[in-house]
């Protein structure tokens, strides 16, 4: 016989037949002539109830069927009598596949805490919030392929060890075969990288822009999705040391077209996962109100987590220069009465409070904001005509502050040779990447979405941890 998805079974297409359910016991109660069983096999978000009668099914035979155990149920899919579900099995059969011992089995039928969860993340996958949030992260993963093959992308696997520190931030996590407790040394006592396997010093990626770059001065459209690595010791709920990226790279592009493309496929994205998500995210709505309860007023939020999803995808985002937020904060009432943190003037970076002060308070949408100083922002950076000003984008979100950060490239050689020498990137170390300025180079442009950052705007979750399967932030890679 074969086996059924709960999420097939509640549409109700075998009711009347025999069918085989397989998953994992959510809960057991009953009474003397009734046990109900809920099981969940991860399909969605909903349990199948199981009906197993006292005159078939004794107290004994059930009692390994406990919260967590596996089991292989038998029955007819019947209409169900009972609230809350359509359909339900009578069942015939019931094996244990597994035993999960009440005891010492850490989910127990009451809420846990995200904080308790995250130590036990090799068993959170078993729980409704973190069922219907990685089922969202799966969503939206796939409509990202779907949108650039739409349009004719071509996905590129960029290196993950690379020589190359594409941010020139220097948080990079070393990649080496030198013996650590023994060092090769050179004449002058530096470490001899030329014993590495590599034959120099080599690194995690923390972005395949540059290759991805390469690859787009031959197929004019490409983007990239996979891990990227940051030794930032940021530990905020919006960074991870791992966290996975996705950078279109275009050829032809201008910073217009960039941000053109970059809002439609958010848009696209969060359709498809209201589409395809709809009781996930119903239900991590259903969170944020049951937190809000314990917050005050002014805390909570102004919006079910679906009516403001549905806001971004129907609603335009804001566009405005860094000049104008410099303008929009600098004289808004909360800097007069001090109440950001970090001082503003024009050429500071922003930082994450007046980012949220401008989609939050201010603009209550996603803004696009563009053409950063110059000396804030990486080196392939287009100049713009001020000298002062690079034609960059960052994309800001409600809640979560930047998830987007993009920029048209430098494509004159001179000029990028100039912005390399000033932050001290040497010519000989990215040669290839200059060649492609020396060979057909045309003017182009891209971005990166941090796909963690959108997974926590499209579930609503706090804590960008609770977002990726295995988080790794300082002191945490266990498994
Ligand atoms: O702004 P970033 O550093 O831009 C780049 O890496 C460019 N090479 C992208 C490009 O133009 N192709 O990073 C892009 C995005 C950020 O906007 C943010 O959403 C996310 O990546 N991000 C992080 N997400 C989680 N943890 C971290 N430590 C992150 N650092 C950046
Ligand atoms: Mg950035």
């Amino acid at each position: 016989m074969q086996r059924t998805k709960v999420k097939d079974l509640l549409t109700g297409a075998e009711a009347g037949k025999e069918v085989l359910l397989k998953g994992w016991v959510r809960t057991k109660r009953g009474n003397k002539f009734v046990s109900f069983i809920a099981v969940n096999d991860g399909s969605t978000i909903n349990n199948l109830q199981v009906v197993a009668d006292a005159e078939k099914f004794s107290e004994e035979t059930l009692k390994d069927v406990t919260t967590g155990a596996a089991i292989a149920v038998t029955g007819e899919l019947v209409a169900s009598q009972g609230k809350g579900q359509a359909y339900e099995i009578q069942a015939s059969s019931i094996e244990v596949l597994g035993k999960a011992d009440p005891e010492t089995y850490p989910l127990q039928k009451k809420a846990h805490s995200l904080e308790f969860l995250r130590e036990i993340a090799h068993l959170r996958f078993r729980t409704n919030t973190f069922g219907a949030v990685f089922r969202v992260r799966n969503s939206l993963a796939f409509a990202v392929h779907r949108f650039f093959n739409e349009k004719g992308f071509v996905y590129m696997h960029t290196p993950i060890v690379t020589a190359s520190d594409a941010e020139g931030a220097g948080e990079t996590f070393r990649v080496t075969t030198l013996d650590l407790d023994n060092l090769p040394r050179t004449e002058d006592g530096n470490i001899n990288f030329e014993e590495d396997f590599f034959g120099k010093s080599t690194n995690l990626t923390v972005s395949g822009q540059l290759e991805g770059e390469l690859a787009a001065m031959a197929f004019s459209d490409i983007y990239t999705f996979g891990p990227t690595f940051r030794a930032e010791n940021s530990n905020t709920t919006r960074h991870l040391a791992e966290f996975w990226m996705i950078e279109p790279e275009m050829a032809f592009y201008d910073l217009k077209m960039n941000a053109d493309l970059a809002e439609e496929f958010i848009k696209y994205i969060i359709r498809y996962a209201l589409d395809n998500n709809r009781e996930d995210i119903e239900f991590l709505g259903q969170r944020l109100i049951e937190e809000d309860k314990a917050k005050p007023q002014n805390e909570r939020q102004e919006m079910t987590l679906l009516d403001k999803l549905e806001f971004v995808v129907n609603n335009d985002f804001e566009r405005i220069t860094y000049t104008d937020a410099i303008d929009i904060l600098m004289n808004s009432n909360h800097y007069k009465k001090k109440k950001f943190q970090y001082d503003l003037s024009w050429g500071a970076d922003l930082h994450s409070e007046h980012e949220r002060y401008l989609v939050e308070k201010h603009f209550k949408k996603p803004v696009i904001v563009t053409d950063y100083p110059k000396d804030i922002k990486a080196f392939y950076m287009r100049v713009n005509d001020d000298n002062k000003t690079v034609a960059a984008m960052d994309i800001l979100a409600p809640g979560i502050g930047e998830i987007v950060g993009g920029s048209q490239r430098e494509e004159r050689l001179d000029i990028l040779i100039e912005r390399m020498k000033g932050v001290g990137i040497h010519e000989e170390d990215l040669w290839w990447y200059l060649d492609t300025r020396r060979f057909g180079g045309c003017p182009h442009a891209g971005f990166g979405l941090g796909f963690e950052r959108m997974v926590q705007f499209v579930t609503g979750m706090g804590n960008i941890r609770d977002v990726i399967p295995f988080p790794r932030t300082p002191q945490n890679a266990e498994f």
